[in-house]
């Protein structure tokens, strides 16, 4: 029987860490075992920036965003060296077991290190969903929503002008946030890395749909495949439409996580300590048709998720 866990969040933040955070701790307490919390992910290991947690430390979080244990990413933690001080770390507290919550670059760690002895099991944690083996990362419906949020306030003042309203989202390289913001704000056009583009189509279709009488327009564009500003100066060249860029940013990553991120941060963080309780590491958690799954780390970081072409497609159709 495990005694001693800790739990460490790594790589970008994301809304609903702080819910999976809790559910870890709460759920080991009740099962009998010590909880620790690393600070700053690997940094935390590395340094041994760790503090033991008892049932208060995590009251008062499950509603906000951003994370308890801060969080970092760790160039140290790529190296031999930085992989065996943490294993070291972790040899002088006793900790068996490490509930990683980030993302495959933070799995990828937990993989080196589990190869090591110490039991980890990861939990998704990203806003972009860009995890191959879960339908669902913990904070994307957060994020969803406040995309969705904020372009419904840029139409309230394109609508105004006439305008036409150019989004950028975040997604790293995923075109998830993107194409279900466009689908919720009746965007005119998504544009991601999955899909081919074209400007002078784009603006073929706003001047079609302006001859039947649109008025304002709303193009997403996922981070990363092209510049929301220099598109917003095209589309404006191309259709004398006047053109607007924003850039969501870092908007997207906070505020308090919606009721689906905190019930599923708490249905993982529940699973990955009962596999802790069985002696099981080297796991990924992940959500599949709303049931909980959990992979071998390697297994996980090799499947490929597909994109939602369907969804991509009913935007477009949707869109005149
Ligand atoms: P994410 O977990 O969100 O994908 P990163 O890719 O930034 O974020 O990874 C977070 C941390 O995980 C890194 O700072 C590093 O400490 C660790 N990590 C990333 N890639 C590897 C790797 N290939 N091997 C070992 N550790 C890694
Ligand atoms: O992975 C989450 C994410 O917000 C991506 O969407 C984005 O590309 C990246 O992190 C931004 O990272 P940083 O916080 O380092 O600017």
């Amino acid at each position: 029987m495990i005694k001693k866990i800790g739990i460490l969040t790594s790589g970008g933040d994301a809304p609903g860490m702080n819910a999976a955070i809790r559910a870890v701790a709460r759920a080991a307490m009740s099962k009998g075992m010590e909880v620790y919390g690393i600070r700053r992910g690997y940094v935390g290991l590395i340094s041994g920036d760790i503090f033991k947690m008892d049932a208060r430390s995590v009251s008062d979080i499950i509603h906000r965003g951003g994370t308890m244990l801060f969080t970092a990413r760790c160039p140290e933690f790529r190296t031999e060296e930085g992989i065996n001080k943490a294993k070291a770390t972790c040899e002088e507290l006793g900790l068996e077991g490490i509930v990683v919550i980030g993302g495959d670059g933070s799995f990828r760690g937990a993989a080196d290190l589990s190869a090591r002895g110490i039991l980890c099991v990861g939990l998704p944690g990203t806003i972009d969903n860009d995890i191959a083996c879960t339908d669902y990362t913990i904070g994307y419906d957060t994020a969803m929503n406040t995309a969705m949020e904020m372009v419904d306030k840029l139409r309230d003042t394109s609508q105004s002008h006439d305008r036409c309203s150019v989004v950028e989202v975040m997604g790293r390289n995923a075109g998830y946030i993107a194409v279900n913001t466009g689908i919720a704000c009746g965007a005119v056009e998504v544009i991601t890395k999955e899909k081919p583009y074209d400007l002078d189509a784009i603006a073929k279709k706003m001047l079609e749909t302006k001859e039947h009488g649109k008025e304002n327009f709303v193009i997403i564009v996922s981070e990363g495949v092209g510049n929301a500003n220099q598109i917003a100066q095209v589309l404006q060249e191309k259709t004398h439409i006047e053109s607007r860029a924003t850039i969501l940013g870092h908007v997207q990553r906070g505020g308090s996580p919606t009721l689906r991120d905190r019930v599923v941060a708490t249905k993982m963080g529940y699973h990955a300590v009962e596999l802790l309780e069985q002696g099981i590491g080297n796991r990924v958690v992940g959500m599949q048709k709303d049931e909980i799954v959990d992979f071998d780390i390697q297994e996980a970081l090799s499947m490929k998720k597909p994109y939602e072409d369907e969804l991509h497609r009913i935007a477009e159709e949707l869109a005149f």
